[in-house]
Parts: C-alpha cells; sequence; structure tokens
C-alpha cells in the first residue's frame, strides 16, 4: 500500500464518500491497493504519489481527455488566459466565440448556454425545456447527473432508476413532491415511451442517443416524430457520447436532430466546460426563468474548448479513438477466444466496456486490475480512447494481460480459486445502464 492508499484512508475520514465521483472511488477499482491520487498526467500516463509511471488503459479521466492529458496547444490556450486574467467584472469574449463554433456544428440549433459540469448542463436543460413546453412531466433514458429532477424518478415506486443508473438507489434528500414527474423508459423500446406519453402528459423527452447498444427498428426517428407531432421538447444527452464518433453528437450518425442537446466530458479536454445548445424556439424560455452562476463566466472553460475544437477537428480524432477503441474490442475478444473465456463487449468503440459471462465477474475484473497495476498499467474492464494511445501501447497491454487471461481460465476450469489469488476485497459494481 503506497501513499495513494493512506492519504485515501484519510479522505474518507474528511469526505463523506471519499471521493467526488463515485466512478473515480478506489473501492471501485481495486479496494485497499489502488493508487488513488495522481501526481502528473501526460498524454495517456500517469505517476502516482509514490513516482510511479503508469500507462492508463482505463477510464482515461472518465472520458474527459480524448487528446489526452495536458495536451500541448490546449494547455498553452489555458496558459495564455492564466497570463491575461481568467476572470474579471465584464464577460469573457471566448463565451461568443464558443458559441458561433458550436452553432456552426449544430447548423439545427441557434442559441448556447454554458455550464461547467454535465449534471448542470442536464438541469439548465431540463428547466429551459419545461419552461418552453409549460409542462412539468419528462420521460428519461439514460444517466443524466445527479441533480434532484433526475433521482426524483426513484420516487416512482419501483426502484425506476435502476436500469438507468444504478439499482436500488435510494432517493434520500430528493423532495417527495417530485414523484411522478420524471417517468424513466427502456433504450429500442417505443411502445413504453409511447405507454408514458399518452399517459403522463409529457412536455420533455430526455435520452442518451446511444450507451451500449445501437437503436433498432428506426428508434431515433419514431421518438423525433413522436415529439414533434405532440409538441414535446425534445433533448439529447451527448455528455458522453459526444465528440467521440462525429465531430459533434452522435446523432449526425442516424440522421436525427433534438431540440436541445448536450455536449460535456471531452469538450474542454479535462478544463470544465459544458453546453447546451439548442433552437430558437425552445432556447429563448431561458429569458423568462432564472438561470445563472458565477463561474459559468469563467474564461478557462471556454478558451480550453475552443482549442480543444480546433485540434479534434484537424486532428478527426472522433475517427482515432474510434479506430483504437475496435482495436482494443477486437483484442479482447481474440483474447477471450484463445484463452476460452466467454465475455460481452459493449459501448461505443471510444468508451468501451466488456464483462465476463461468469459469476465470479468481479472478482476477475478485480484480478485483472490488480495484477495489471503490478505491471504498470491502470487497466480495469473499461477503456475510454484518446488520439494518444498508440499501437504499441496496445501491444504491451495485450501482451501483459495474456497472462492474466490464463489464469482466468485456469480459474474458471476449476484448478484455481480465483479468491485464493486476490490481496484485497473484491471491487464494488459501477454504473449500470440500458442503453
Ligand atoms: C450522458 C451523461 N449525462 C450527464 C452526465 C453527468 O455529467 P457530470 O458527471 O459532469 O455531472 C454524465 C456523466 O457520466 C453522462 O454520461
Amino acid at each position: 500500500m503506497g501513499k495513494g492508499q493512506d492519504l485515501y484512508k484519510k479522505a474518507k475520514t474528511l469526505i463523506p464518500g471519499g471521493t467526488m465521483l463515485l466512478s473515480k472511488r478506489p473501492e471501485m477499482f481495486l479496494p485497499d491497493h489502488w493508487p488513488s491520487y495522481f501526481s502528473k498526467a501526460k498524454g495517456c500516463k500517469v505517476w502516482d504519489l509514490d513516482g510511479n509511471e503508469l500507462l492508463d488503459m482505463s477510464i482515461m479521466g472518465i472520458g474527459t481527455n480524448t487528446l489526452g492529458y495536458g495536451n500541448d496547444e490546449v494547455d498553452a490556450a489555458v496558459m495564455e488566459t492564466v497570463k491575461k486574467g481568467n476572470m474579471s467584472s465584464l464577460n469573457c469574449p471566448e463565451e461568443v466565440y464558443l458559441s458561433e463554433k458550436l452553432i456552426e456544428i449544430n447548423p439545427w440549433a441557434d442559441m448556447v448556454r454554458f455550464a461547467r459540469t454535465g449534471g448542470e448542463a442536464n438541469a439548465i436543460a431540463i428547466r429551459i425545456a419545461r419552461a418552453a413546453s409549460e409542462k412539468d412531466n419528462v420521460a428519461i433514458c439514460g444517466y443524466h447527473g445527479w441533480h434532484d429532477w433526475y433521482l426524483s424518478a426513484n420516487h416512482n415506486g419501483d426502484d425506476d432508476l435502476s436500469g438507468h443508473l444504478i439499482p436500488g438507489l435510494s432517493p434520500k434528500g430528493v423532495p417527495k413532491n417530485l414523484k411522478n414527474s420524471v417517468f424513466p423508459f427502456h433504450y429500442n423500446n417505443f411502445q413504453e415511451l409511447l405507454d408514458i406519453v399518452e399517459k403522463n402528459d409529457i412536455g420533455v423527452i430526455k435520452m442518451e442517443v446511444l450507451r451500449n447498444f445501437g437503436p433498432e427498428d428506426n428508434f431515433l426517428q419514431k421518438v423525433r416524430d413522436l415529439a414533434t407531432k405532440k409538441n414535446i421538447v425534445l433533448i439529447f444527452d451527448e455528455c458522453s457520447s459526444g465528440f467521440r464518433e462525429t465531430f459533434g453528437g452522435i446523432f449526425k450518425k442516424f440522421n436525427v436532430e433534438p431540440d436541445i442537446a448536450m455536449f460535456g466530458k471531452t469538450l474542454g479536454n479535462g478544463y470544465a466546460l459544458t453546453a447546451v445548445v439548442g433552437r430558437k424556439s425552445v432556447m429563448e424560455a431561458a429569458q423568462s426563468t432564472f438561470i445563472s452562476s458565477t463561474f459559468w463566466t469563467e474564461r478557462i472553460g471556454p478558451a480550453a474548448a475552443l482549442a480543444t475544437l480546433k485540434v479534434m477537428e484537424r486532428e478527426k480524432s472522433w475517427e482515432t479513438i474510434t479506430e483504437t477503441g475496435t482495436k482494443m474490442q477486437r483484442g479482447w475478444l481474440k483474447l477471450a477466444e484463445a484463452n476460452h473465456l466467454n465475455i460481452s463487449v459493449s459501448g461505443l468503440s471510444a468508451m468501451t466496456t466488456y464483462s465476463f459471462n461468469s459469476p465470479n465477474a468481479a472478482a476477475y475484473k478485480t484480478f485483472i486490475t490488480q495484477e495489471m497495476l503490478k505491471k504498470s498499467f491502470l487497466a480495469s474492464t473499461h477503456f475510454y480512447a484518446s488520439t494518444k494511445h498508440t499501437d504499441a501501447h496496445l501491444e504491451s497491454y495485450f501482451n501483459a494481460l495474456e497472462t492474466v487471461y490464463k489464469t482466468i481460465h485456469k480459474c474458471e476450469s476449476g484448478s484455481l480459486n480465483i479468491h485464493d489469488l486476490l490481496d484485497g476485497p473484491v471491487c464494488h459494481s459501477g454504473f449500470k445502464r440500458l442503453n
């Protein structure tokens, strides 16, 4: 156990939940042994508090850095901003330039609001859409952040978010008055959405366009047509999927346009900036309701996003990361087949995951993290690709993983017991989503 685990023990006494983000809890990877904190990050490498250099073949800042950590061009724009001043009594012009750029990328849209987190962007979009539709009720599909409006779905009675977020999540602290205002529907289940819309006077439909599996039976177009017919505001949450398969929303691939789309995560390549982009007819409603926050006006976010978009557009980063992610998916499947292991791979290529079809799946995942860490890799069963991941990185990763898979095969065939091989407890389970 290194300095990171020592500090994390202290953190748990000072910070309820240990960290600000569930997905970065050390227990999600390797309880008692995950390095937990970084001292430095560059490209796709991370240095822990003991000075160990680790190759990040895991969540890459949970998808924030498709251009790699500390991208030189993005950092240069940020440094320049720091030199000139990040805050003042006046507004930063970059927010206007960035709005123009986002409208250029999204010609169907006319107006933009900015925030700094995905959850905030989602809350803003919901407020605007409710104001525009003059209706309270919302149908949702996917993960949309931690705010009251979203978690209130679990007051409806049936652990409604279990397929979208985490099973058994308590909506404690969320006013019960919000009960029956948010109605989850399952991805690709158009009939379910139709029933919800018929029964609940829905004014807003919000969904992730694609998470684990693609649309079937013209699902997205059917949702669009339903929204148009019923005068419902359609919102696509592209906080995670945006800029991973196209220069913008993944909805571009399916020729279906929303009324509002949110972008986040990788838009600032690690610097906080999220955007709510929408049609004027809907966005104008923001003028009739109070949506306002001090730090939405700081300058680093939009300066970083402008630089990020410039690099992404020039390098066509979405093509590179999709290719790298596809190689990763193929590599997992090939290694599993060679070792007679049964795995299921899902997700966008550039933001992909797999699981073992075995009762010992969580223990195997923990074992992979444990053994790969010993070989200087940050690895789990998730992979977020960046343009800094090379074929050589993939090759060294798969060479290391091969030995681990061989051991897992021995566990599956009964000659070894996985629980005898773990140095600590099994990892906690992560977000589970239906789509
Ligand atoms: C689709 C989607 N929406 C919203 C969020 C929430 O964003 P944040 O964690 O920045 O609040 C996430 C985060 O994973 C997401 O994937």
